[in-house]
């Protein structure tokens, strides 16, 4: 009999312990029922924000997973059977599915869709012209308004939302700085992303490195909150705008965090916080995507790969997400 592998949840993981919390169980392959669809996944995404869907918290923007399920993350593969009449067996598609070999998906519910086979490299489909692409757009030129001239801070900035943001933020002309954790990634991102200046914020003092940016910073787009947005805070220009991608430092443990401490500089600044969230603006993926590919054929974006092998290895590679041991995009590769 054909099997099926895949990663249970078994328990709300006790802060960094998410090992502990999930198995890799295996099953006869699934049967689909009228409308689904059979994915057999060539790459799994490993992404950052799935750790809340781990906690018990109701009020997040997404129900938690309940206990006992199979790990929910965007899948990109080729249809294995179809029982939808929009996917023929074969189709390149990309959804959320789960952390298995194969995922079943209704499509409607999965966001399931069928994406470009003919790419030079289809992992693409998890970078650029993903939803981190879409996110690193939408966050910087939508709700942080960045125009050429701007300086714009990013967080997490050589991560794989990061990267990007980093990199939409240059080519609408802003002045970009990052924060990352080693020297390593500080020098990747100034010589290799050539953005115009990383600070390591494991080491340096944050606050007093931004505090040397002429005008501060028009725009954050904050992956992280925690104590780097306390250190940013006074440090914003008047007007500034912060988009609110993310806070990983806060997803371990219920997920829930407290502050910002320099909450009085909103008001002292007139700034502006606006959080923002990628299946709000899914529908307008195509367009999105199509301003992406453009750019990644002029060769004015891009991104590195992360690339683990092996259904079983799952787990290392999505504990780089939160220990840093990540440039770009971390996917598995099923
Ligand atoms: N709003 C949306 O629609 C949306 C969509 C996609 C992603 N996101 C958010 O984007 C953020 C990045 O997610 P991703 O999946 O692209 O992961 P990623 O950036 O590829 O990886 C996470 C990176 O964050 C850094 N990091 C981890 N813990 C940190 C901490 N406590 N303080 C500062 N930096 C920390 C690590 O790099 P260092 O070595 O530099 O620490 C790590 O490499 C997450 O907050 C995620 O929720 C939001």
């Amino acid at each position: 009999m054909t099997m099926n592998r895949y990663w249970r949840l078994n328990s709300r993981p006790e802060g960094s312990d998410v090992s502990g919390a999930l198995s890799l169980e295996s099953e006869p392959m699934p049967e689909l029922a009228e409308g689904e669809v059979l994915v057999r996944a060539a790459y799994l995404s490993m992404d950052a924000g799935t750790r809340m869907w781990m906690t018990e918290r109701e009020d997040g923007y997404q129900p938690p997973l309940a206990l006992g399920t199979k790990m929910v993350g965007l899948v990109l593969g080729h249809v294995a059977a179809s029982r939808h009449a929009g996917f023929a067996e074969g189709d390149l598609v990309r959804g959320f599915g789960q952390w298995a070999e194969n995922s079943v998906m209704q499509p409607e519910l999965a966001g399931l869709m069928t994406v470009d086979d003919s790419i030079d490299d289809i992992r693409q489909h998890f970078g650029v012209l993903g939803f981190n692409g879409w996110t690193a757009l939408w966050g910087i030129r939508e709700t942080a308004g960045v125009k050429a001239g701007d300086n714009v801070l990013v967080s997490a900035a050589a991560g794989s939302t990061g990267v990007l943001a980093c990199q939409v933020a240059k080519i609408l002309g802003a002045n970009v700085y990052g924060l990352a954790g080693g020297p390593e990634k500080c020098r990747w991102l100034e010589e290799e992303l050539g953005i115009t200046r990383a600070i390591d914020y494991k080491k340096e003092d944050i606050a007093a490195a931004l505090a040397k940016v002429e005008g501060g910073i028009n725009a954050y787009f904050d992956n992280v909150g925690g104590p780097i947005l306390d250190a940013v805070l006074p440090n914003m220009a008047l007007y500034g705008r912060i988009a609110l991608c993310g806070l990983l430092a806060q997803y371990e443990g219920d997920g829930r965090g407290r502050g910002p401490e320099q909450f009085d500089q909103i008001l002292m600044k007139r700034l502006r916080i606006e959080g923002f969230f990628s299946p709000d603006f899914a529908d307008q993926g195509e367009r999105l995507t199509a301003e992406l590919k453009q750019w990644l054929d002029q060769g004015l974006i891009d991104t590195p790969f992360d690339v683990t092998d092996g259904m079983e290895n799952v787990l290392t590679a999505y504990e780089k997400l939160f220990t840093g041991g990540n440039i770009g995009k971390v996917l598995v590769k099923i």
